[in-house]
């Protein structure tokens, strides 16, 4: 990360920003020109090394992808369902091989059979009305259930937005501080992965000196199995933009980012109608209702890269820099988005603020469990009966989500990987230990993460799922450290190398490779692999006895 290049971008704040230029350059062939990026460069200041780097870092702006029309989800949860091979096949049949690329993931997850055409995405039965989809004449609309187990917070059916907006105006009557003091009490944690309370965070920006400050949604759910980041933002979209105005309101911040990711066509162009509503009614803008606060948002779509899901390097995204992660301290509280305080924040963690500030703390504190308060949406993939978005109390057991949510499996299933690439591996032997809450996980040695689940299938080999996630990180990787860099590449190779060539595996250099990994990485992409790797190894010992030396 360069603070010089963070004060450039930030030169022409949010309005016209380098980083959305680029996207826009892509959408006529695919890749920017040359010219068009020397251009940028000397608009923003930057050298142009700095916009080349940039631009050659995503999948959508590569030249491989350059005049492609159609792209199959490559994620986890299509892969272990076995549709990607016939996806591929009919689109190549019908397109033609040089015109079909890749995508990950498209947050089909329910249905699986996933691609993107024009702008749209499709999933499950969609591939056999090729002749429709390119008519246009095919629904776009897709169907999966959502559902809950105790308390609903995020899932119940939508207020009328004028209902719903009035405890914006009671909010703005309140000091941040007695907002704050709520947040705080209700121990409302991180549903991003880290778990970190928000009171803390927005507590940290809002000390920290400065006029320009920022809050950012992260809408970059990249983990294979998770669409419940999207399912917000499609069908309770205003619970997300009134937590981050609450969230910009607690800490000062006049104005929201939301980063989403392209791979949801459909979120970004529901996310920019719910904002133009807020804009008519004036919800949003200068001095709203005459409280003095002013507060408006920028959406910046993603360009197909997992790594801008981490929280500085999505920073780093925004300002136009080569995504790599930052090395912290300083957090982005004290030097964020363009060196201002900013809190990013995950969009369920958000979209629960609404419901802290108009119940109050100790109301969201007394749901769940101990240090897991709330609630917690959960993913279901294309392998249970009824898939689907559930929301849950935290402490759930996930045996509940299993057999009464999810009513059990369409097929035998050996594994679930729940959590996203750097969640667990959790054999069906451990159903029984765990509920959905951040610390039954950790005490198990898995991880709740986002609580997406890929289900891997009887018949499908660990070891294929373990290059899988070796090839997912080396492709993802930032490349700011060593360890996971090469680490992921390597150890890509040796899978590679065992199942192909037989090539056996010394045991001893691979946990070397994955202790270094594991404690030598920069940020938990190359830090998380390890621990899926690890479960495989311990619960699928058996089954990869044979890649390994004796
Ligand atoms: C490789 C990687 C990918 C991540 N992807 C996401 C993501 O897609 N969405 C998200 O909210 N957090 C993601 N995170 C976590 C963020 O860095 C950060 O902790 C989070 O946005 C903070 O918000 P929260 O406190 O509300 O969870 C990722 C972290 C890593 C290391
Ligand atoms: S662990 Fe990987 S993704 Fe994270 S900083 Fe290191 S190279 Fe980048």
């Amino acid at each position: 990360m360069s603070k010089n290049l963070s004060e450039l971008s930030g030169r022409k704040g949010l309005d016209k920003n380098l980083f959305e230029e680029l996207g826009v350059l892509a959408r006529e062939s695919g890749t920017p020109n040359a010219k068009d990026l020397d251009l940028l460069a000397e608009e923003f200041l930057f050298g142009k090394a700095n916009v080349f780097g940039t631009t050659s870092f995503y999948d959508f702006l590569r030249p491989q992808n350059k005049g492609k029309k159609v792209f199959v989800c490559n994620g986890s949860s299509c892969l272990t369902a076995g549709t990607q091979n016939n996806i591929h096949a009919a689109l190549q049949k019908e397109f033609g091989s040089d015109q079909v690329g890749e995508m990950c993931c498209l947050g089909r997850c329910h249905e699986n059979g996933a691609f993107h055409y024009n702008g749209s995405n499709y999933s499950g039965q969609a591939i056999a009305h090729l002749d429709d989809i390119k008519r246009d004449v095919y629904p776009k609309q897709e169907s999966y259930y959502v559902g809950s187990y105790g308390q609903q917070i995020l899932t119940s059916t939508p207020q009328d937005p004028t209902a719903f907006y009035a405890l914006w105006k009671h909010a703005l009557n309140q000091t941040p501080d007695a907002l704050l003091a709520e947040l705080k009490a209700s121990g409302l944690r991180g549903r991003g992965g880290a778990g970190f309370p928000i009171g803390f965070k927005l507590e940290s920006a809002k000390n920290t000196p400065g006029t320009a400050k920022f809050v950012v949604c992260n809408a970059d759910e990249g983990d294979p199995g998770a669409y419940s980041d999207r399912y917000l933002l499609e069908q309770q979209v205003h619970l997300v933009l009134l937590g981050m105005m609450l969230a910009g309101y607690v800490m000062g911040a006049s104005a929201g980012v939301l980063y989403i990711r392209a791979e949801y066509p459909k979120s970004i162009e529901n996310t920019r109608i719910a904002i133009e509503f807020l804009r008519q009614k004036g919800y949003i803008g200068k001095d709203i209702f005459g409280s003095g606060f002013n507060f408006d948002f920028k959406i910046i779509p993603g360009l197909g890269a997992y790594i801008c899901g981490e929280e500085t390097a999505l920073l780093s995204s925004i300002e136009g820099q080569r995504p790599e992660v930052r090395v912290r301290p300083p957090y982005p509280t004290q030097q964020g988005l363009f060196n201002k305080p900013t809190v990013v924040n995950n969009v369920e963690t958000l979209a629960n603020i609404p419901y802290v500030i108009k119940n109050g703390g100790a109301a969201f504190a007394a749901l769940g469990k101990g240090k897991s308060s709330g609630t917690k949406l959960v993913s279901l993939d294309g392998f249970f009966n009824r898939p689907g978005i559930y929301e849950v109390e935290m402490g759930t057991p996930l045996k509940v989500v299993i057999e009464e949510l999810g009513m059990g499996f369409k097929s035998p299933i050996k594994a679930m990987h729940i959590g996203g690439p750097l969640g667990g591996l959790v054999p069906m032997s451990k159903i029984g230990d765990l509920s959905i809450d951040f610390e039954t996980f950790a005490s198990q040695k898995f991880l709740l993460g986002h609580a997406s689940v890929v289900c891997l299938p009887n018949d499908y080999p660990i070891i294929d799922y373990i290059e899988h996630l070796f090839q997912f990180t080396a492709h993802e990787s930032c490349g700011k450290c060593f360890p996971c860099r090469l680490g992921s590449t390597r150890g890509h190779e040796l899978i590679k190398g065992a199942k192909g060539d037989g090539d056996k595996i010394d045991a001893v250099l691979f946990d070397d490779l994955i202790t270094t990994m594991e404690i030598g990485s920069l940020c938990a992409l190359g830090g998380g692999l390890p621990l899926p790797i690890r479960n495989a190894l311990q619960y699928f010992k058996e089954e990869l006895i044979p890649y390994f030396q004796a």
